[in-house]
């Protein structure tokens, strides 16, 4: 079968997948940003109880799901196949298996409607989310994405062009907040938890500490938080933690915000950038919502904070980004791969 597609100058109707992690998500966009529908099918509670995810669960649920949920997202949208003008799929960072089930889908797809599809990095999608909501965000601009996978500091320079200003040494925020919600005795994920119980606790009655950093100076490391977390439960018990977990939970929340707010603030003064997102699951987090809308008002700093819907993982922040890889002809071979990784862009340190 020829794969031939005819090129346009728009692609109106855009259908995006979603399988990089834990979620099978699909959604159809009009324009890249009216987002018609948007499915979500979590698989958290077939994780949860092995306390993280599993690779091999992970891809045969996403097998099980995917062709429902694409389905779901048609009928929502009050589309069909027909309607379709371009296919838009995370092709990486992620679970291989997982990332697979969405690629394969979405090459078979293409090829039997004749339509275009664009390999989407996920951490693209992340930063596009903002776009959805916010028409008045043009790069460029400086964003922070926060994800169970990811922490990073990027400056956006255009749409899918990225520098790396800082990374995380270690642990992601989001992977610091799970893996802090275990040794409290949370389930997984945990980063939800921790901000529900934080906001009934002081978040200054432990001093857990800050990290500082040898070398670029942008960069975050979590390791030293959930350490002195670990010790800090060792040292005074468990009847302690159950009597103390909203203080707990609040004091380790603030010293993960404070280094994302502390290593946030120093980007837009090296780089003089006025404009500041906020993207990825963590960016859900109440108290990070807060703390970077009071320093972006001190610092007369536009702030776009995704609408929570589009924080995790979702199929219509990947529509997005593809709606602009499409634009620039970016399109994808039949022979385009998963990848576990792939770069976002060159790494700087200012
Ligand atoms: O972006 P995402 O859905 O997946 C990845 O690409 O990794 O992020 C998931 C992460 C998990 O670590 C989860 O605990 C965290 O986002 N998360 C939160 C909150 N909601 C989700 N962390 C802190 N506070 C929240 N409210
Ligand atoms: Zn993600």
């Amino acid at each position: 079968m020829p794969y031939n597609f005819k090129e346009k100058d728009d692609y109106e109707i855009i259908l995006a997948i979603e399988t990089s992690c834990d979620e099978t998500s699909a959604s159809v966009l009009k324009n890249g940003k009216d987002v018609l529908s948007l499915v979500i099918s979590s698989q958290i509670k077939e994780h949860q109880k092995y306390g993280g995810v599993v690779p091999e669960v992970a891809s045969r649920k996403h097998m099980e799901n995917i062709s429902s949920v694409v389905m779901a997202a048609l009928s929502d949208a009050h589309k069909t196949f027909d309607d379709i003008d371009a296919i838009a799929v995370t092709k990486g960072p992620g679970l291989v298996g997982a990332l697979l089930v969405g690629v394969s889908y979405a090459k078979g797809l293409a090829l039997s409607l004749n339509v275009p599809f664009v390999g989407v990095h996920h951490i693209d999608g992340h930063i596009s989310s903002n776009y959805i909501t916010h028409s008045a965000l043009k790069p460029p601009y400086l964003s922070l994405v926060v994800s169970g996978g990811h922490s990073l500091i990027a400056e956006c320079l255009d749409y899918g062009e990225y520098i790396i200003l800082g990374t995380t040494r270690d642990d992601a925020a989001g992977e610091a907040f799970d893996k802090g919600a275990r040794l409290m005795g949370l389930p997984y994920p945990g980063g939800r938890e921790i901000d529900e119980l934080a906001k009934l606790g002081d978040a200054q009655k432990i001093d857990f500490p800050r990290a500082r950093l040898k070398g670029n100076q942008l960069d975050f490391s979590f390791s030293g938080v959930k350490t002195a977390l670990m010790q800090h439960i060792a040292k005074e018990g468990k009847e302690n933690l159950k009597l103390n977990i909203n203080d707990i939970a609040a004091s380790y929340q603030e010293a993960i915000v404070d280094a994302l707010v502390k290593n946030t603030k120093e980007a837009l003064h090296k780089t003089g950038h006025r404009v500041l997102s906020i993207a990825g699951g963590v960016a859900a987090n109440s108290r990070l919502r807060e703390a970077m809308q009071k320093m972006c008002a001190q610092e007369g700093v536009t702030l776009y904070l995704p609408e929570i819907i589009y924080c995790g993982d979702n199929a219509a922040m990947i529509g997005t980004a593809g709606y602009y890889m499409l634009k620039n002809k970016k399109f994808g071979s039949l022979g385009m791969n998963a990848l576990s990784y792939i770069q976002l862009g060159e790494n700087k340190c200012l």
